[in-house]
C-alpha cells in the first residue's frame, strides 16, 4: 500500500492522478489534515485518512500498513518547523513499520542557500538518510508552472519583467510531470536509496524567458534585473505577506548564486518521454 502526504495539494493531485491508472485505488492511501477536501478522492476509491503534519500521532495512524510513504515536502514556510515537522512525519512511518520513504526535495539542498526552503530539504535529506528506512530523494527544480508569477501579471502590458535572478540559469519542471515521475517512481522497482535530480534541461536566464515569451506572444517583454531589496519593495507595495517575500527574495538569489543551474537527463528517464520545455508551456498560457 502506499501512502501519500500532502495528498489535497496540487503535487500530491498531479501524482494520484498518475498513480490511478497504475494501481488499485484501494492501494492507494490519501494523508490529507482536511478530508473534507478529498471528497472526490473518496469518490474514486482512494482511502482517505486524516493526517496534520503539526500532530505526528495521527500521521501514525495514517500511516498503518503502508509499505511506501510519498512524503511531500510541507508548505510550512517557518524553517525549524518545516525541519520538525518532516521529522516527526519520517519517525511516524518508521514507529507505523513503514519500509520505503520517498521524498520531495529541491535542487542543490544546502545549509548555507539563501532560498529558505532549501536548509530544511538539506536537513530532511539528512533525517531520512540516517534512519535506516529505504529512502528515495527526489531533488526537484522549480515549477515550470511559477513562472507566471514570477514575471509578474502585468508582463505583457508593461514589456517587463522586473526581476533579481541576476543572469542566472534556472532549470524548470511542469509539476504535472513531475507527478508521473512520482507515479512512475512509486511503481517500479530499482529506486532504493538513490538521489534523482528532477531538473530536465534546458536551463534559462531571465533573458531567455523574455525572448521565448516575446517569440510567442509577438509583444516586446525585456528583462529588468532588479536588486533583492527592490523586489521585496515592490512586492510590499502589492500586499504579497512577508513570509512569501522572504521565500520569493531567497529563491531570486540563490537563482543569482545558480543553485538551480542544473540540467539532468534523469527527469526524462523516468518520465519515459521528452518533458514540456519553457516554449511549449508559455504558448499554452500565453499563446493565441
Ligand atoms: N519546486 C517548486 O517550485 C515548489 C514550489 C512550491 C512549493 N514547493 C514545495 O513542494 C511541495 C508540494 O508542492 P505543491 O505545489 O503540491 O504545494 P501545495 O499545493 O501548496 O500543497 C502543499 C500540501 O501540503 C499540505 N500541508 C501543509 N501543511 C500541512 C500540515 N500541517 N499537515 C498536513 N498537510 C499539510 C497542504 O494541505 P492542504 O491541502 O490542507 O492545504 C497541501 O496539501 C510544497 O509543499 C513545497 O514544500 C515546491
Amino acid at each position: 500500500m502506499l501512502a501519500i502526504t500532502g495528498a489535497t495539494g496540487q503535487l500530491g493531485h498531479a501524482t494520484i492522478q498518475a498513480l490511478l491508472p497504475k494501481v488499485p485505488p484501494q492501494e492507494i492511501v490519501a494523508v490529507v489534515r482536511d478530508p473534507q477536501k478529498a471528497a472526490a478522492l473518496s469518490l474514486l476509491g482512494v482511502q482517505v485518512r486524516q493526517g496534520d503534519y503539526n500532530d505526528p500521532a495521527s500521521f501514525g495512524a495514517a500511516f498503518q500498513g503502508v509499505d511506501t510513504v510519498l512524503l511531500i515536502s510541507t508548505s510550512e514556510t517557518e524553517n525549524e518547523l518545516r525541519i520538525r515537522q518532516h521529522r516527526q512525519a519520517i519517525d511516524a512511518a518508521q514507529q507505523a513499520g513503514v519500509r520505503h520513504v520517498v521524498y520531495t526535495s529541491i535542487t542543490n539542498p544546502s545549509p548555507d542557500s539563501r532560498f529558505a526552503a532549501s536548509p530544511g530539504h538539506f536537513a530532511t535529506e539528512q533525517y531520512l538518510k540516517a534512519s535506516g528506512l529505504t529512502y528515495t530523494i527526489l531533488r526537484n527544480t522549480l515549477y515550470l508552472d511559477i513562472v507566471p508569477m514570477l514575471v509578474g501579471q502585468d508582463v505583457l502590458t508593461s514589456g517587463k519583467i522586473y526581476f533579481a535572478a541576476g543572469d542566472g540559469q534556472v532549470g524548470f519542471a511542469l509539476r504535472d510531470e513531475i507527478g508521473q515521475v512520482l507515479a512512475n517512481v512509486l511503481t517500479t522497482d530499482g529506486h532504493d536509496n538513490q538521489f534523482y535530480n528532477i531538473a530536465p534541461g534546458p536551463t534559462y536566464s531571465f533573458q531567455d524567458i523574455a525572448a521565448t515569451l516575446n517569440e510567442v506572444t509577438g509583444q516586446p517583454v525585456a528583462y529588468v534585473p532588479i536588486s533583492g531589496d527592490d523586489l521585496a519593495a515592490g512586492m510590499r507595495q502589492h500586499q504579497v505577506p512577508e513570509p512569501m517575500i522572504a521565500l520569493l527574495q531567497g529563491m531570486a538569489s540563490a537563482m543569482q548564486d545558480s543553485e538551480f543551474d542544473l540540467a539532468s537527463p534523469t527527469f526524462e528517464r523516468l518520465l519515459g518521454r521528452r518533458p514540456t520545455d519553457l516554449k511549449t508551456y508559455l504558448t499554452t498560457v500565453y499563446g493565441k
